[in-house]
């Protein structure tokens, strides 16, 4: 039908999305509120401008949008026709042009009759434009969205066939990845849905006839828990007479799986907090517990993971693991790489997703290799998934998402369970990260047998401690906020720790760099004589953590080093220490653990630091700038 050639997907293009946000909403009630909540909802995702498109009784539709933050777009509509019972909203991110009111979406068709909504990336949508322009459409900005709605009326005029066939048509000619939501003036009592690679949730509501869209459970989650995952290639049609329709592109029917969401209302709301990160860090001692649960037994001192029972064979062969993830993943991921080689004593390595994917790795049959993504839905690390198949390799998942990309892409894995992660910089997600690592690592040791039993039941034992650790240590650092409050003037921090302290202190110098905006770096200790020792001056805050156990008097050494050179230190101790505090300037202080577990709460004080630091500054701790939740960029 057209005259350009289909071009297929190669290579890991196909994960290149965005990170916008979608909400779509047919029933009975005003679509408007549901829109505007549901995209308030999907703000932690990270964007810079949003819109929303209503049909109303007159069957008029109505397109409003502007840069910057919904409030913007709420006040544009307060004197506008927002009625109507059907509508679609968007939350972008931009990637390709700027983030103005033309680029914004929902789209419009050139007749002005279909409006769509797109999270993701066309990528023939050059070639698309081209032959669109040759059969005489215009188009008003440079997206790649805009040649989608634009190729969906084309189809739909020329073939003469309702909207869901015109979308099913039009995508068999797309190459990228998209979730999309369409509807059309002309049929204000159905909705049409499709995604390839770009995660789509449909919520089946109360009242017959009553239908949900989200790009993720979020905006839904208050209004119905029944939900349908959308597939790769697969087309939703919803009809206010309640029908619920699924084929694939080639129109083959499928049956809706329904799925009933087990997150609650209450975890997405701040719950007295000023802010998701707080919240967050304050949750970690319950959501550590939930994440344990059924997993690790107290009676039978033992610990169950079912993702390694039911492939006990593909662990005891393990030629070698490699973990790839990103960000504070990648830092949990190390902290699992020191952990699984002392257990269970095969070697572990930690790549960057981004790196991994695009330096041809020398991958075996019989490695195993782990994903560790809180989002389950970074680009590159699902793009390392890809690889890591191609290779026969095995791979394991560890995520926080239900239901998420990499969940799905995994031959098998572990959730995290900490609940929903609404804070950009990443907290409760990350111990529960090592948590889950530490868990994995005494399930292969079980298996292995690589650990005499007296250590593995000591350690079992020990981890059960975590939780009530970690609200000890929240509950004796009252003090943080005041520190915090000194430290606003400083431009630049060093964080220092040695052996598992060190993930420690590289993470700690994300969470101040990520929300407060000061350069912060995080080293091994003993590296600073090799150069970064030259930066100390009075001026210099240098964040030491220097608990108890293994290497202890090295780092009293390190600390040393750095008071000789008058740098301002901070550091965080073991409850009873009084070397490093009569070194430091501040302390915070933790309970006692095995020095694999410490992280875990070496970490809180540092969390609850940064946060405090940011607030100092007036930073927007829950959505910082540039930044977004789920990276589905590469
Ligand atoms: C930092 C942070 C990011 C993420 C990274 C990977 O606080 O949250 O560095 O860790 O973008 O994201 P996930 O874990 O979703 O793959």
């Amino acid at each position: 039908m057209f005259t350009f050639a289909k071009v297929y997907l190669h290579g890991f293009s196909y994960f290149a999305l965005t990170m916008c946000g979608i909400v779509g909403y047919l029933g009975g009630q005003q679509a408007y509120p549901i829109l505007i909540k549901g995209l308030h909802r999907l703000e932690y995702r990270g964007y810079d401008s949003a819109g929303v498109s209503v049909i109303n009784a007159q069957g008029q539709l109505n397109v409003y949008k502007s840069p910057g933050k919904v409030s913007v777009l709420e006040e544009k509509c307060s004197s506008q026709d927002i009625s109507g019972t059907i509508g679609i909203a968007h939350t972008r991110w931009a990637t390709h042009g700027e983030p103005n009111t033309v680029n914004a979406h929902p789209h419009l068709s050139e007749s002005g009759d279909i409006s769509l909504v797109h999270n993701g990336i066309i990528e023939n949508y050059k070639t698309l434009r081209s032959e669109l322009e040759r059969r005489g459409m215009h188009f008003c900005g440079d997206t790649d969205t805009e040649v989608l709605v634009q190729l969906i009326e084309n189809v739909k005029q020329k073939y003469d066939v309702p909207l869901a066939d015109a979308v099913r048509m039009a995508l068999n000619y797309v190459v990228g990845a998209y979730a999309i939501a369409v509807i059309e003036k002309s049929n204000p009592r159905s909705m049409v849905c499709a995604r390839k690679g770009s995660p789509l949730v449909i919520g089946v509501g109360q009242q017959t006839g009553e239908f949900y869209v989200g790009s993720d459970a979020t905006p839904i989650i208050e209004y119905t828990n029944r939900v349908v995952y959308l597939e790769d290639e697969e087309v939703a049609e919803m009809d206010a007479d309640g029908s619920l329709r699924i084929t694939s592109l080639k129109n083959v029917e499928k049956t809706p799986e329904m799925t009933t969401l087990e997150m609650s209302l209450d975890e997405l709301e701040k719950g007295g907090y000023p802010h998701f990160m707080l919240k967050e860090i304050w949750e970690q001692p319950n959501a550590l517990s939930v994440c344990m649960k059924g997993r690790v037994h107290s009676g039978l001192k033992d610990v169950f993971l079912s993702g390694v029972i039911d492939h006990r064979e593909r662990f005891i062969n393990a030629r070698r693991i490699i973990i790839c993830a990103c960000g504070t993943s990648w830092h949990s991921a190390l902290l699992g790489k020191y952990f699984m080689e002392e257990a269970v004593q095969i070697p572990v390595e930690v790549e960057y997703a981004s790196e991994f994917r695009y330096r041809n790795p020398v991958i075996f049959p019989d490695d195993i290799v782990i994903a560790v993504s809180q989002s389950g839905e970074t680009a590159d690390t699902l793009a390392a998934i890809e690889l890591a198949k191609e290779h026969g390799a095995f791979v394991y998942g560890i995520c926080n998402v239900i239901g998420s990309s990499i969940a799905r892409a995994t031959n098998s894995g572990t959730y995290l369970h900490v609940g929903p992660e609404i804070g950009v910089a990443s907290t409760k997600a990350f111990t529960g990260q090592v948590l889950t690592l530490c868990m994995l690592g005494l399930a292969i040791a079980k298996e292995k047998k690589s650990l005499s039993k007296e250590m593995y039941e000591m350690l079992v034992d020990e981890i059960q401690c975590i939780p009530e650790k970690m609200r000890w240590t929240l509950e004796h650092n009252k003090d943080i906020e005041q520190i915090a409050r000194t430290f606003t003037y400083a431009r630049n921090f060093i964080f220092l720790g040695r052996g598992y302290n060190y993930p420690v202190a590289l993470e700690g110098a994300l969470k101040l760099k990520e929300i407060s905006y000061i350069h912060a770096e995080g080293y091994p200790a003993a590296e600073m004589k090799h150069g970064p020792i030259a930066l100390v001056d009075e001026e210099m805050p240098v964040v030491f953590i220097a608990t108890k156990r293994g290497n202890y008097e090295k780092i009293v050494s390190n600390i040393q080093e750095i008071k000789s050179r008058k740098g301002r230190i901070m550091s965080v101790v073991t409850e009873g220490d009084v070397t490093v505090r009569e070194l430091s300037d501040y302390c915070f202080v933790i309970p006692d653990t095995r020095d694999c577990f410490v992280p875990m709460l070496a970490i809180i004080p540092l969390q609850l630091f940064s946060y405090y630091v940011a607030v100092a500054k007036g930073r927007n701790v829950d959505q910082p700038r540039n930044l977004a939740k789920s990276v589905t960029v590469e």
